[in-house]
């Protein structure tokens, strides 16, 4: 199948290109590398640099393929309350020049990065799909549930064939926000450069960590599929942030010193999926645990950082 993965010069896009080619299928990298980066699309994927703000190059770029990923926009949630307009405009206004030019281009599947976020505070956990949307806390996961409902609209008016993947908490090698506001890689480089850790929570709140290459692969099967579909992308198991940093210092063979942030108001205490669906109708399963994928971080970033044992 040919395939355009937006967003594929990011962390999880270009995991998601990696598997993509691996499995077969001809890939194209829309970015426009406001925070994505040349070298991390693969070798073998055909690059367009271009912004979903053009949607005349969208368009273009769409023509031949099959079906879209769908990963370009941003995503820091503290930006996203000081910058709500800019949010507003590239995750969601983006997103609906990207299904316009879809259909000008006759494309009319697309695969979506949604997240957990869109069921605001758990009324019970797991979480499960049939749960209902929640109250957003901030402007991205409004950008989220927006999306979210204007796939919905192209389903019932254009017949799109949709799939929404609510991923949990992805961590991996290729993470690219800086400041890092991600647990895991926060909780790496502060170990690895022998910096105090910021701790909210006394780390006590439980996600659900979802290596990113079992992430990636979960985008594949969607791409065999019809209709209109919502899976939970997790692994079942929530861990305390503590027990991610004592994981981390276990293997990098160094005591962490906990910078103390206390309580950071709107923060959900516990989040982990319930991906069941995403088992049972297509059969997906993680592989690797959090202590490998962990391992596989820490070389990363030793790598990346030039940080020796
Ligand atoms: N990383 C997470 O923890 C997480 C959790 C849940 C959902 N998601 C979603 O997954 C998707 C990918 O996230 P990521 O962590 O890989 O982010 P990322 O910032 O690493 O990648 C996003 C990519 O989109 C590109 N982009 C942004 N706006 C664009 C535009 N207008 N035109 C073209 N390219 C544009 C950026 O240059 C970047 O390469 C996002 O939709 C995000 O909301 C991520």
């Amino acid at each position: 199948m040919r395939v355009l993965v937006t967003g594929g010069a990011g962390f999880i896009g270009s995991h998601v290109s990696r598997t993509l080619l691996a499995e077969g299928h001809d890939v194209t990298v829309l970015d426009n590398l406001s925070r994505g980066r040349r070298d991390l699309v693969p070798e073998g994927v055909a690059f367009v640099e271009a912004d979903l703000a053009n949607e005349a190059a969208t368009e273009q770029a769409l023509r031949g393929h099959d079906a879209v990923i769908h990963l370009a926009s941003f995503l820091e949630v503290a930006v996203s309350v000081a910058q709500p307009v800019l949010f507003a405009e590239n995750n969601i206004v983006n997103s609906v020049r990207l299904l316009e030019a879809m259909r000008r281009a006759g494309v009319g599947k697309i695969v979506f990065s949604s997240s957990a976020t869109v069921y605001g505070v758990p009324k019970s956990l797991p979480l499960r799909e049939s749960d209902p949307l929640g109250m957003q806390a901030n402007p991205y996961g409004a950008t989220k549930v927006a999306v979210e409902t204007f796939l919905g609209v192209y389903r019932t008016r254009y017949d799109f064939d949709c799939t929404i993947m609510r991923y949990f908490n992805p961590y991996g090698p290729n993470e690219l926000c800086e400041p890092e506001s991600h647990a895991v890689p926060n909780i790496v480089r502060g170990m690895l450069e022998k910096r105090p850790i910021p701790v909210y929570w006394q780390g006590q709140q439980l996600r659900d960590y979802v290596y990113v290459e079992d992430l990636a692969r979960a985008h594949i099967a969607p791409l065999e599929q019809s209709g209109f579909h919502v899976y939970n992308v997790g692994t079942d198991i929530g861990t305390k942030v503590a027990d991610i940093i004592e994981t981390v210092s276990r293997i990098v063979g160094y005591d962490a010193q906990i910078d103390d942030l206390g309580e950071r108001p709107g923060d959900v205490e516990a989040s982990y999926a319930s991906s069941e669906k995403l088992r049972m109708e297509l059969g997906w399963a993680p592989q690797v645990d959090l202590e490998e994928g962990l391992r596989r971080t820490i070389a990363h970033y030793r790598e990346r950082l030039g940080i020796r044992e």
